[in-house]
């Protein structure tokens, strides 16, 4: 893992899987089990469901955990009937916003164009935002894995406003990695994608790149975790099921926190 970022960016999505009861008694279990590690090397975050999303805020320590929501529409308000805004988020204080998981550029058709307008919006509203891009299985098969990347992000970051840089993390989610019967990537290749995830960014803007922490994320689990968090170009892991077992999760963390003391960069 890269000495790049001075914090290892480690967060769950909690997809629409647990309560908002079970979203808090997880939350506080994974801060009674977590609160002894130093959160000057990691950054922690959970995004729960939106009907978690209120309870979970006021539930955790926000130096500890910060929570997120998995998605935001890019108007203020409006007949939009089943999204959420932005406004609606900044009231229960919400840290960040996930856009562009590969579930819903998959099972709910966003197209880059919504993913654009939703990135902005978040940016815009001051949040720390997510950007999730994945190539398919059939991207793959025809070896084209690099262009797609290439043109999610560039339409996902078009009309990037330079000054809010600051809040964009990159998430290299493969959709054939992620979920039930996802297939884990080779670390190599994962590190490969990110290396050209990075050199995309720096065409986009010069030295972009060395300003967006990028993570890796599908089937994440405590026996490939290590062989993600050695790789240079990873700095950070997203995680699905492994992580929903808060003392897993806790099994997790340290597994990566001791790849990081043992290669500081
Ligand atoms: P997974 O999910 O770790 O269960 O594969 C990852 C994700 O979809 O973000």
């Amino acid at each position: 893992m890269s000495g790049r970022f001075s914090r290892i960016l480690v967060g769950s999505n909690l997809k629409m899987y647990k309560t908002n009861r079970q979203t808090v008694d997880y939350l506080t279990d994974l801060q009674a089990l977590t609160g002894d590690i130093s959160r000057q090397g990691l950054t922690l975050f959970i995004l729960p469901p939106y009907t978690a999303l209120a309870d979970a805020c006021r539930a955790a320590d926000h130096n500890l955990v910060r929570i997120g929501a998995q998605n935001l529409h890019w108007e203020e308000e409006g007949g939009y009937t089943g999204e959420i805004s932005a406004r609606m988020l900044q009231e229960i204080r919400i840290d960040l916003v996930m856009v562009g998981h590969g579930e819903r550029r998959l099972l709910f058709h966003e197209t880059d164009e919504m993913v654009n307008r939703r990135l902005l919006a978040s940016l815009r509203s001051g949040f720390q935002t997510l950007l999730c891009v994945g190539d398919r299985s059939e991207d793959v098969a025809c070896g084209a894995s690099a262009d797609v990347l290439r043109t999610q992000l560039k339409r996902a970051l078009h009309g990037l406003p330079p000054e809010q840089v600051d809040r964009l993390w990159v998430a290299y989610e493969p959709l054939w990695a992620i979920g039930e019967g996802g297939i884990e990537a080779d670390p190599q290749f994962a590190n490969e994608m990110h290396a050209l995830l990075r050199d995309a960014l720096d065409g986009i803007s010069p030295n972009l790149g060395a300003h967006v922490p990028i993570l890796y994320g599908g089937s994440v689990n405590l026996k490939n975790a290590a062989s993600y968090a050695h790789q240079p170009e990873v700095d950070g892991l997203f995680i699905g099921r492994a992580a929903w077992d808060a003392e897993r999760f806790n099994q997790i963390l340290r597994r990566i926190l001791s790849v990081r003391l043992s290669n500081p960069g």
